[in-house]
C-alpha cells in the first residue's frame, strides 16, 4: 500500500521527505518519488524500485525547497515503473499529485478528460485525479480539489502542490486510507502513518473521511464533506521515535517479538485492580445494564487479527457466557448477517484501516450492532467509527508480519472478557488475574530459547511444506503459526484442527512434511499426543510445543519446544511466541525480506 509524506516549514524539504518515506517503507512499495516547488516551478524526481534508487538519483539533482511531497507506490493500476511512479503531474504541468487508494470511476473520467483535450502519459488512476483537479483550477487549489472530490468514486488519500496557487501550500484529502497531520513548531507534516512524523513531532491530528485540508506554514485548515470549516483534535502520541527504529535488531519483526513481554504489560497496565479483582478501561465503559443487554458478540477481522478473534471467542464464551461468532471481514460483508438488537460487533485491527474489516463493521452497525474496536493506532478509522475503543498498547508495529499486535490483541480480549464477566454480575476470581500478571514473565522466559529455535529453524529451513496442528483454543495458534511461516518465508504451511488430520491431511505425511503440534494444557493434551503418534507411525516428523517435561514426549516427537505453563485461556499467548521465532529464523535462513515480504502490505486499505 502506498506511502504519503509532505512537509512545509523552514527545513530543506527533500531530506525530510526521504526520512519520512523510509519510515513508511514497511508498507510495501515498488517505486518512489518526490516533488518540490521552487521559483514557481514543479521539480520532481522519481525512481522504480527501492528508496535507495531514488536517493541515488537525487544525488545528481539539486532539488531544493522548503515544501513538497514524497510517495512510495504499491502498484494497483499500471505496472511498477518510473513512468507510473508518483508524484504524477497534470498535462498542463500546473500541479503534482501523490495518491494512495483506488479511484473506481477513473476510466469514464479519463475518457471525458481526453475528450476535453487532457493528455495522459501513465496507466495510473492517479493521473486522472491530477488532470481532474487541474481542469477545475482557476487559482484556488483547495476549491479545485473540492470540486474534483465531488466527481471521484472509490477510496483515496491524496495530496497536491501547484505552481498556480502563488503561495506555499499543500492541499490534501482523504476518503478511506488514513492521513495524519504532524504539528511541529512553525512546520507541518503530512503522512499516511504517524511513524513518518515521529522523528519531528509527537503532536498529530487525523483527518476524517471526506476532509479536505490546506496546509501552509501557518498550519492546517480543514473543511468537512459539507465544505464547512472544522477542527480535528490534536493527539499526543506516546510512541518514542526510537521505538520506531530497529533498536539494534536485524529486523523490525525480531525487535517486535522481543517487545511482546513489555507490550502485554503495557496493555493491561492501569486496567486491572489486583487488590479488588476488578477490571476497567479509561477510554471505554459499559454499564451493567448495557453489558447485560448484550446477547451475542460478532468478531470481525482479517488475517492475524481474525486468529485473535478465534481465541477471543473462547475467552468471552468461557468468562462472560455470551455466544461469539467470528467472521472474516471480507466474508461478513457479502452475506446477509443476522444482527439486530443485543449484538456487539467487535472489529479487531492493528492498523484500524483494513478496508474489509471497516466495511464489515459498517455492515454490522447498519444492521443494529453496537461497535467496539480493538485497535493499536489512535485516531485510525476503526476507532472513529466505533461506539467504544480498547487500545492495544503495542506501540508502532513496523514489520508486516503481525506479532506484538497479535499478543496484545489477545491480552485486550482477555481483559474485555473479564470486564464483561464483571459487568454482568459475575465475580472475577483472583487466579484469573494472577495468571495475567504472570504473563509478561512467561513470555520473556521463552525468549531465552531463541538460540535453540534459530538452530531448529536451520535444520528445517530447506523444507517446503509444513502442517501446524492444534486443538480447541490452540487451533487458532496453529493457524497463526502457519500464517507467520508462509507470509515471511514463502514456504507452504497450513494450520489444521488436530482432530481433522485423519480426515485428509494425514495423506500428506512423510519425512519431508514436518508437523508442528501444539500439545499444551490438560483438556486435549492426550488427544494431541495421539495425533502425534499417528504422524510418527507414518514416518512423519513431529515438532511439539508443550508445557510438559520434554521426556514425556520423547517417543512421539522429534523436536520438543518447551513453554511455561499458563492458564488454558492465556496459554495461546505463550504458545505463539516460539512459532513466531521459528518462522522468523526460517525466513532469515531463506534470505527472505522479513520486514517487507513480497506482495504484502502492512495494512490492506483497499479491497
Ligand atoms: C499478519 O501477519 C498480516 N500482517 C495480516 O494478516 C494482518 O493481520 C491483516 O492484514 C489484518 O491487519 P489489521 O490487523 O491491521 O486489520
Amino acid at each position: 500500500m502506498c506511502g504519503i509524506v509532505g512537509y512545509i516549514g523552514q527545513r530543506e524539504v527533500v531530506p525530510v521527505l526521504i526520512s519520512g518515506l523510509e519510515s513508511l517503507a514497511y508498507r510495501g512499495y515498488d517505486s518512489a518519488g518526490v516533488v518540490v516547488v521552487r521559483d514557481g516551478e514543479l521539480e520532481a524526481v522519481k525512481a522504480e524500485g527501492k528508496l535507495e534508487r531514488l536517493v541515488e538519483t537525487l544525488k545528481g539533482e539539486s532539488l531544493v525547497g522548503t515544501y513538497g511531497l514524497g510517495h512510495t507506490r504499491w502498484a494497483t493500476h499500471g505496472e511498477p515503473s518510473e513512468r507510473n511512479a508518483h508524484p504524477v503531474m497534470d498535462s498542463k504541468g500546473r500541479l503534482a499529485l501523490i495518491h494512495n487508494g483506488i479511484i473506481e470511476n477513473f476510466l469514464p473520467l479519463k475518457k471525458r478528460l481526453i475528450d476535453e483535450g487532457w493528455e495522459f502519459t501513465s496507466d495510473t488512476d492517479t493521473e486522472v485525479v491530477a488532470n481532474l483537479i487541474s481542469s477545475h483550477l482557476k487559482g484556488d487549489l483547495r476549491a479545485a480539489t473540492q470540486q474534483a472530490m465531488a466527481e471521484l468514486e472509490g477510496m483515496y488519500a491524496f495530496a497536491a502542490v501547484s505552481t498556480v496557487s502563488g503561495q506555499a501550500e499543500i492541499v490534501a484529502a482523504r476518503k478511506g486510507p488514513p492521513l495524519v497531520i504532524g504539528l511541529g513548531d512553525d512546520e507541518f507534516f503530512l503522512a499516511s502513518d504517524p511513524a513518518a512524523v515521529l522523528a519531528y513531532t509527537k503532536r498529530v491530528l487525523f483527518l476524517e473521511n471526506m476532509d479536505l485540508c490546506r496546509l501552509t506554514d501557518a498550519g492546517p485548515e480543514i473543511w468537512d464533506e459539507n465544505g464547512e470549516p472544522v477542527e480535528r483534535p490534536a493527539v499526543r502520541l506516546t510512541w518514542d521515535p526510537i521505538q520506531a527504529e530497529k533498536g539494534g535488531f536485524k529486523h523490525f519483526m525480531l525487535k517486535e517479538i522481543h517487545e511482546q513481554s513489555q507490550a502485554i504489560q503495557d496493555t493491561f497496565a492501569g486496567r486491572v485492580d489486583f487488590e479488588l479483582n476488578t477490571v476497567g478501561f479509561d477510554d471505554f465503559a459499559l454499564t451493567p445494564e448495557e453489558a447485560t443487554q448484550i446477547q451475542r458478540v460478532q468478531i470481525l477481522a482479517c488475517g492475524t487479527s481474525w486468529h485473535s478473534g478465534l481465541v477471543g471467542k473462547f475467552m468471552i464464551e468461557e468468562l462472560a457466557r455470551i455466544p461469539v461468532e467470528v467472521d472474516y471481514g471480507s466474508e461478513y460483508r457479502y452475506r446477509d448477517p443476522v444482527v439486530g438488537e443485543g449484538v456487539l460487533a467487535i472489529g479487531i485491527s492493528q492498523s484500524g484501516e483494513t478496508a474489509d474489516t471497516l466495511s464489515a463493521m459498517e455492515a454490522a452497525s447498519d444492521r443494529g450492532a453496537k461497535l467496539l474496536a480493538i485497535c493499536n493506532v489512535p485516531g485510525s478509522q476503526a476507532t472513529r467509527v466505533s461506539d467504544g475503543v480498547i487500545y492495544t498498547h503495542a506501540g508502532p508495529e513496523i514489520g508486516v508480519a503481525s506479532t506484538k499486535a497479535f499478543t496484545t490483541q489477545l491480552t485486550a480480549l482477555y481483559l474485555f472478557a473479564l470486564y464483561l464477566r464483571q459487568q454482568r454480575g459475575m465475580a472475577i476470581e483472583s487466579e484469573l488475574l494472577s495468571v495475567l500478571a504472570g504473563l509478561p514473565h512467561a513470555v520473556a522466559e521463552i525468549m531465552e530459547s531463541e538460540a535453540e529455535l534459530e538452530e531448529m529453524a536451520r535444520r528445517y529451513s530447506r523444507l517446503e511444506d509444513f502442517l501446524y496442528l492444534g486443538r480447541g483454543i490452540n487451533y487458532p495458534i496453529a493457524l497463526e503459526g502457519a500464517l507467520k511461516l508462509k507470509e515471511i518465508s514463502y514456504s507452504h504451511a497450513e494450520g489444521y484442527p488436530a482432530g481433522e488430520m485423519k480426515h485428509g491431511p494425514i495423506a500428506l505425511i512423510d519425512e519431508d512434511f514436518p508437523v508442528v503440534a501444539i500439545a499444551t494444557g490438560s483438556r486435549v493434551f492426550d488427544k494431541v499426543c495421539s495425533n502425534m503418534q499417528e504422524v510418527k507411525a507414518r514416518d512423519g516428523v513431529v515438532i511439539a510445543v508443550t508445557d510438559r517435561p520434554a521426556e514425556e514426549l520423547a517417543e512421539i516427537a522429534d523436536e520438543v519446544i518447551q513453554v511455561p505453563r499458563s492458564s488454558d485461556l492465556l496459554q495461546p499467548v505463550v504458545n505463539v511466541i516460539p512459532l513466531q521465532l521459528f518462522a522468523y529464523f526460517v525466513a532469515v535462513r531463506r534470505g527472505a525480506d522479513v520486514d517487507q515480504p513480497r506482495n504484502l502490505a502492512k495494512s490492506v486499505t483497499v479491497e
